[in-house]
């Protein structure tokens, strides 16, 4: 019994060892280990052996029996792995291949620039006020004191909408406005777009104000100036030099326009500072009674500065910009570069 039992193991690893596919080892699975496979007529003999020899059968055939067992868990085993490594490398990654880039946006140079006058404003304590682009006359020019006849109302420099309709020309519309629907201390920004009929390297059709003012019982030429000098040096560097010349606005009395030291030259003069040392940079001055009589503020009791200043130009100092329109025109290589 035991030579026939070695020869059928002899035949069952010989023909697992050809069984090419799962299949085939399952047949063989069942051939020789199943319900009604060559090991289990095996059993059936011992019952007929002496009794003396029954153990030594029985311990025999459960010894071939694991053995064809083995053999065929670690067959199908090698078909699940090879399964799985095939699966894996058809499903490979390369992660040597270069990613796909996200791109960023940025902000526009101007929305930079506006955002940082904001910041110092609010540092100040001011609030942001936003008026209307579109705009009538009285806001932009009546209640600021500009005279019937003055020359900025002319068709050269307003977009008029039609009738007392048109497109504001400056942020200082925002003033009145603000003055009358509150009352003072005030201390506000109004940062915006405008527009004028001029179209030149320094000009644009549209463009960007911030307007500031303050206005309480008390406020003076030196809060003005002291007001100016933090800002222009918070923007421009704590050397910068600020120097205020007398200037004309109907809606400020008295006017000034403020100058810095050139930030091309250092002062030395140069072609941007048209060799003065000096550039304009804001209009200010102290808020005309006649503009807080229009807003039903009494000029005997509140006092208040004002300034305004054009976003773009500054933007221009800042970054070194020499045309106007580059900041206008949208190609992605210049406004990479901020
Ligand atoms: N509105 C003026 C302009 O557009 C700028 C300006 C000058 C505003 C003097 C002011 C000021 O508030 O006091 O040119």
């Amino acid at each position: 019994m035991i030579r026939r039992l070695e020869e059928l193991l002899k035949e069952a690893l010989e023909e697992l060892k050809a069984a090419s596919t799962p299949d085939l080892v399952l047949q063989a699975k069942g051939k020789y280990v199943g319900r009604k496979g060559g090991i289990a007529s095996f059993l059936k003999e011992l019952g007929a052996l002496p009794p003396e020899e029954r153990k030594s059968a029985g311990e025999a055939i459960n010894r071939v029996k694991a053995e064809i067992e083995t053999g065929i868990d670690r067959l199908l085993d090698g078909f699940k792995s090879s399964d799985r490594d095939e699966k894996l490398k058809k499903e490979r990654v390369d992660i040597t291949l270069p990613g796909r880039r996200i791109v960023s946006g940025r902000l526009h140079p101007v929305t930079q620039v506006m955002d940082e006058i904001e910041d110092i404003f609010l540092g100040l304590g001011f609030d942001i006020a936003v008026g209307p682009e579109v705009e009538i006359d009285y806001y932009n020019f009546e209640a600021l004191n500009f005279p019937s006849d003055h020359p900025a109302r002319d068709m050269q420099d307003t977009f008029f909408v039609g009738g007392d309709v048109l497109l504001r020309t400056h942020t200082s519309s925002v003033q009145p406005r603000v003055m009358e629907a509150s009352r003072p201390p005030l201390r506000v920004i109004a940062p915006g777009t405008v527009y004028r009929k001029d179209s030149d390297i320094t000009h644009s059709p549209m463009f960007h104000q911030v307007e500031g003012f303050m206005v309480d019982s008390r406020i003076t030429f030196s809060d003005l100036k002291g007001t100016l000098a933090h800002f222009l040096k918070s923007l421009f560097g704590p050397k910068t030099g600020v120097r205020f010349r007398p200037s004309f606005f109907p809606f400020t009395e008295p006017s000034a326009e403020v100058d810095i030291g050139c930030v091309i030259c250092r002062g030395s003069g140069c072609r941007v500072c048209k060799g003065t040392g000096w550039l304009e940079i804001l209009g200010a001055g102290m808020i005309h009674p006649n503009v807080f009589r229009a807003v039903k503020y009494d000029p005997e009791s509140v006092t208040g500065f004002a300034f305004g200043l054009g976003v773009e130009r500054i933007a221009m100092l800042k970054f070194g910009i020499d045309d106007l329109r580059l900041l206008f025109e949208n190609d992605l290589r210049f406004l990479k570069q901020f």
